[in-house]
């Protein structure tokens, strides 16, 4: 496996452009790549607005955010993917997309190219036995906003190798990252631990024990979380969190992960967090 230089980005939304990013900004030339010129362009806005923010608190000169734009490169071709040395997708979270992109990247990629999932909770192992090369497929799993967030979750799948897992270390720490090892399971460790904690504070306000204001209150002044968990659900995105719970239930069987009736009826409606501008609180 030669070093990885060239790196490909599959989807421009909060977790593709945040990959993308960290990426370009430690050196790598970056193919961001997006199935519409729109989301495209939001994603590079995006990458631009939160440099010029790095800038701003002088963690990146000008001249690193000119040349670190420099090395991004957005397409809406898979096909110029091939030149890659490493893939990682950051594309809707559905097993049905991402069960069709990997046979597609598996198509093109050459033999060696390891292929990463950012998934938050689809299983790794389902998605390496898509392709010709399970023990190059890997998770990768970064943070929202993945420039500030230091973990990097990297999940094995049942037939991953162990030269892939080095790789993938390497690379989460040539990022500035710290890399955790964890194997394959429903949600990982991030989001089987955090979900349930989430969901539950959505049945204490269902429940009427608390308004989200005081639930949050309690986490960040308790318990010295930075958002308290609905502001965090929010954050997210309801959306996001209805899936994962749906993962969690599916995949472990357990009630304990029955998503909560309110978070149901929330996405129902469309209130979908942050980025449909109401969830648990109002977004201007
Ligand atoms: N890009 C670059 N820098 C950013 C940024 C971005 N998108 N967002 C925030 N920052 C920087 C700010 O510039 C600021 O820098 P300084 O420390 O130099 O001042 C720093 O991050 C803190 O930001 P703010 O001062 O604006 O606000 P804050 O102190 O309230 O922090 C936060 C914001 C970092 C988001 C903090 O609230 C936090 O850590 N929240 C928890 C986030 C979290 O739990 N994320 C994980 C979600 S789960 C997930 O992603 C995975 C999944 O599978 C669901």
């Amino acid at each position: 496996m030669g070093e990885i230089k060239r790196v490909g980005v599959i989807g421009a939304g909060t977790m593709g452009n945040g990959i993308a990013h960290v990426f370009a900004r430690s050196g790598f030339a970056v193919r961001l790549c997006e199935v519409e010129q729109r989301f495209l362009d939001r994603g590079l806005e995006t990458i631009k607005k939160n440099m010029a923010r790095e800038v701003a608190k002088e963690k990146l000169t000008q001249a690193e955010m000119d040349a670190s734009l420099g090395r991004i490169a957005g397409t809406l071709e898979r096909a110029s993917l091939l030149d890659c040395d490493f893939v990682i997708e950051a594309a809707t979270e559905r097993f049905e997309v991402k069960r069709a992109l990997f046979s597609e990247l598996d198509a093109i990629l050459p033999e060696g190219v390891i292929l990463a999932s950012n998934t938050s909770s689809i299983s790794i192992t389902r998605l390496a036995a898509q392709t010709g090369r399970p023990e190059r497929v890997i998770g990768m799993h970064f943070f929202n906003p993945v420039p500030v967030m230091k973990l990097v979750e990297v999940i094995r799948g049942l037939a991953t190798s162990q030269e892939t897992y080095d790789a993938v270390k390497t690379l989460a720490e040539r990022l500035g990252k710290t890399p955790v090892e964890v194997n394959d399971a429903p949600g990982f460790v991030s989001n089987r631990v955090l979900m349930p904690l989430l969901n539950e504070a959505m049945y204490a306000v269902m429940e009427g024990v608390a308004t989200p204001e005081a639930v949050d209150e309690v986490f960040k002044l308790g318990m010295a979380h930075p958002m308290g968990p609905l502001t965090l659900a929010d954050f997210i995105g309801l959306d996001v969190c209805l899936d994962i719970m749906r993962v969690l239930q599916d995949g472990l069987g357990d009630p304990k992960y029955r998503p909560c009736p309110l978070l149901i009826r929330m996405v129902d409606a469309g209130w979908l967090g942050r980025k449909s501008g109401r969830g648990f609180y109002k977004y201007s």
